[in-house]
């Protein structure tokens, strides 16, 4: 039985590829697609959505426009990395149809409360929408199977030396999802930063004759202005398509139940502590231990099985 899923996206370069996957893959059932604002503005987010979505020929499948900025802290887009139009300037159609005229909130408590089996939540951007259907509608959590999301890091963060930006975008979201009584699997940097496809794959893709295939390479292919240094700024990263293939994929992907905590201020706002320790540290003996909450957290991937998968799998979109 295919798994149902409501992807939560900031589409964005990466969510795109992520969406052609999820569509595509037969082990999926996409039951609709909600918006929030992260690598770009809430209505490119959606505009870009939909746009993916004919792409894949899945527009039969529903989008609801969410939040337009984070519970406490402004929106700030990231045009640096996936462009002004969060879609890198790849050149795709107008979308054939508009968002549904319900919001993001209304749209996953009616689509997780409607299906008769638990629905797994795939939160690939800043959790802001996810958040506020979990404090709305905090009935919804009993029918949530996992919440899958992209974020965090274990290590290193890229949006501040410690935070990942979907974390460090809303970080009390983060924190509410966390601490919800779910369970959920952090797909964070400590993997998302090692799935990539070689610049040779993607051009080949972009030269091809299969229209997904084409856009694929050309979203493989955006140059992130992170670096001056030309040879650092082509990634290759399929990035949020990780998540969905770690869904169909778990065996490619090694997790640790591990506690998990957000740092909500100071520099390191936006920080997901993952506590690795084997043994009760001063923090316990001494009441310093706060509020922690146990989460999977993929630590290892087998980055060329997912990278083949990914690719495979695309590529089975209709031409
Ligand atoms: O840190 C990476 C995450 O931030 C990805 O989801 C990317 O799309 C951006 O939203
Ligand atoms: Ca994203």
């Amino acid at each position: 039985m295919p798994t149902p899923v409501i992807l939560d996206v900031d589409t964005g370069v990466d969510d795109a590829l992520a969406l052609l996957f999820a569509v595509a893959h037969p082990e999926i059932e996409v039951l609709g697609v909600t918006c929030v604002a992260g690598n770009a503005g809430l209505d490119d987010v959606v505009a870009n959505t939909l746009r993916i979505l004919d792409l894949a020929g899945a527009a039969d499948v529903p989008v609801a426009a969410g939040a337009a900025r984070p519970l406490i802290a402004p929106a700030r887009a990231a045009a640096h990395v996936h462009g002004e139009d969060g879609l890198g300037g790849i050149a795709l159609p107008p979308a054939t149809r508009g968002a549904a005229d319900e919001s993001a909130v209304a749209m996953m408590r009616r689509l997780i409360m409607q299906h008769p089996e638990p629905v797994t939540l795939v939160a690939l951007a800043p959790q802001t929408n996810l958040a506020l259907l979990l404090r709305t509608h905090p009935e919804v959590a009993a029918r949530i199977e996992r919440i899958v999301f992209m974020g965090g890091s274990a290590s290193v963060g890229n949006a501040t030396a410690v935070a990942e930006f979907n974390v460090w975008h809303d970080p009390e979201a983060a924190a509410i999802v966390l601490d919800a009584g779910v369970p959920t699997t952090m797909y964070g940097l400590d993997v998302f930063e090692r799935v990539s496809v070689p610049l040779e794959r993607a051009k080949a893709l972009t030269a091809g004759a299969h229209r997904a295939g084409r856009a694929v390479g050309e979203l493989l292919g955006n140059r992130v202005a992170m670096s001056e240094d030309e040879s650092l700024q082509y990634t290759g990263l399929i990035g949020d398509a990780g998540a969905v293939c770690a869904i169909v994929a778990p065996e490619l992907v090694s997790f640790e139940s591990l506690p998990v905590r957000v740092e909500l201020s100071g520099y390191s706002r936006g920080q997901t502590v993952v506590d690795r320790r084997a043994y009760t540290g001063e923090d316990s003996l001494h009441g310093l231990d706060e509020v922690w909450s146990r989460s999977e957290v993929a630590l290892g991937i087998d980055a060329d099985a997912v990278a083949d998968l990914f690719l495979k799998t695309v590529l089975t979109l209709p031409e």
